[in-house]
């Protein structure tokens, strides 16, 4: 497996494979990898013929307050991974090389950004989709994969590939979960033993609601109140968000009549957790 740090060796490296046919697979990440991108970067490796895993902790994608500093870098634990699991390169640009002195470009896509996530993180999302656009650019994969756990981040960059022409195929893999349901995800490393036992109720809430959409409820309200109650019964536990929408423009549904995108923020001590299930409605009977 090559490390290649420089984006301009990383699009060399693949323009030279594209011109002999290879169809190159990307999977960004920011390190810190777990069984979550395990899956994600299994499932790559069966759809492309050469694999390219991204680690980059993007800057411009934290607030302020977040914990970029201190974001886990387990950077050899993480190369050992991405040569167990068969990529080719593992792409870690520093900083400044991906946002050298002079650079402005931002990519905003306002409507999917303004709620849920983009609400509680101001400028998260121009971040995401600014880093994920230049990914592509530098990359040139043919296909990439995306982790359910992240939804609202999975629609922002379908959309954008769309709006952009980038010519990327999104492939948005389920999420992966502890047993006890909790998604997996590089900040979980930050609950306290306590808080990690009371973790998966958000999932608990999320999965109370596509339960009651099954037996049949349809306003979205009750919906969310039958999730909002798990997350009460657990008084540690604060909601930021608990919501029923539509899956892709993640507006909210007061009546569910397909399908539906049960989505949910809650903070767990200074831990801020996110999940998601996607659900379709019975059909109603006429
Ligand atoms: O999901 C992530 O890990 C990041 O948001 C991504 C897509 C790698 C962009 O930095």
């Amino acid at each position: 497996m090559k490390i290649i740090r420089s984006p301009s060796a990383m699009t060399a490296w693949s323009e030279g494979l594209r011109r002999e046919g290879v169809r190159i697979g990307l999977v960004p990440t920011m390190g810190a990898l777990h069984d979550g991108h395990r899956a994600l970067i299994r499932a790559a490796r069966l759809q492309c013929d050469a694999l390219v895993v991204s680690i980059f902790v993007n800057p411009r994608q934290f607030g302020p307050r977040e914990d970029y500093a201190t974001y886990p870098r387990p950077i050899a634990r993480d190369r050992a991974l991405c040569r167990k699991e068969g990529a080719d390169v593992c792409f870690e640009p520093t900083a400044d090389a991906m946002y050298p002195e002079g650079f402005q470009t931002i990519v905003t896509l306002p409507s999917i950004a303004r709620r849920w996530e983009g609400e509680a993180r101001p400028h998260h999302f121009a971040g995401v989709a600014t880093v994920v656009t230049k990914l592509f650019g530098i990359v040139r994969p043919q296909i990439t994969l995306f982790g359910q756990k992240d939804f609202q981040q999975s629609v922002l960059v379908q959309q954008l590939v769309k709006d952009l022409n980038l010519g990327v195929e999104i492939i948005v893999y389920p999420t992966v979960r502890e047993k006890d349901g909790l998604a997996m995800s590089s900040r979980n490393v930050y609950l306290s033993p306590d808080d990690r036992m009371r973790a998966a109720t958000l999932y608990r809430s999320l999965r109370a609601g596509a339960e009651a959409i099954r037996k049949g409820v349809t306003d979205g309200k009750v919906v969310q109140a039958v999730m909002a109650q798990v997350i009460k019964d657990e008084p540690t536990l604060t909601i930021d968000y608990l919501v029923v929408c539509d899956p892709r423009m993640l507006e909210p549904l007061s009546a569910v009549i397909s399908r539906a995108v049960l989505i949910g923020a809650v903070r767990l001590g200074p831990v801020r957790l996110i999940d998601n299930i996607l659900v379709t409605a019975p059909r109603q009977r006429s």
